[in-house]
């Protein structure tokens, strides 16, 4: 038996072309109401919200940001952890963090309340940079260098995650941001050779 096969030079069945019931239409104009409330939320959440960071962007080679981020560990070295250089510049100093397959490279080390430019781009490929346990979260694209303007509110020892997938090894990817009190001392912490 041959199956009934529709084609379009016959008109469907059902009562489509019947104008939209009146409920309908009340629907669809809530929902198009909502979708412009939403589409202004967008610029005053940006202006009003705090939300996103109003950082300086500028491109950048990946390759010599990435010179720039060895010639700054090289300069404020402190230490380091399984073979990553723990970095410590001076308080409102440029702070330079590449991000690559599959690490964040170098370790900082900053002190609550002081006011640092952080510089941040990939060497590769897109990464993302999330601050764990904080609320902070960014995406890293390689020949962009985002500066953004930050003053650590809390010491304690941080975990960069990155939440972008990057490639095999994208969940090991893990770096570190130390943020001493606003006194300079060290916070207890462990599993590090320095
Ligand atoms: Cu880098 Cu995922």
């Amino acid at each position: 038996m041959l199956t009934k096969v529709h084609t379009g030079l016959e008109p469907v069945q059902g009562n489509w072309w019947k104008p939209a019931h009146k409920a309908e239409k009340v629907w669809v104009a809530i929902a198009f109401g909502w979708c412009l409330v939403l589409f202004a939320m967008m610029p005053l959440w940006h202006w009003k919200g705090g939300q996103n960071p109003s950082g300086v962007r500028t491109r950048v080679d990946p390759k010599a940001f990435y010179a720039r981020t060895a010639e700054f560990a090289r300069q404020y070295r402190v230490g380091s952890d399984r073979g990553l250089p723990i970095v410590q510049p001076p308080p409102g100093a440029d702070v330079y963090l590449t991000a690559m397959t599959f690490q964040w490279y170098p370790i900082l080390q900053l002190v609550r309340g002081q006011r640092y430019r952080l510089h941040i781009s990939s060497l590769d490929n897109n990464h993302g940079f999330s601050l764990y346990p904080l609320n902070v979260n960014f995406q890293i694209v390689p020949g962009y260098d985002y500066a953004l303007e930050v003053t650590p509110t809390a010491s304690g020892d941080f975990r960069i995650i990155c939440n972008e997938f990057c490639g095999i090894g994208h969940h090991t990817m893990v770096g570190r941001v130390i943020v001493l009190d606003s006194a300079g001392r060290e916070i207890a912490r462990s599993g590090e050779v320095r």
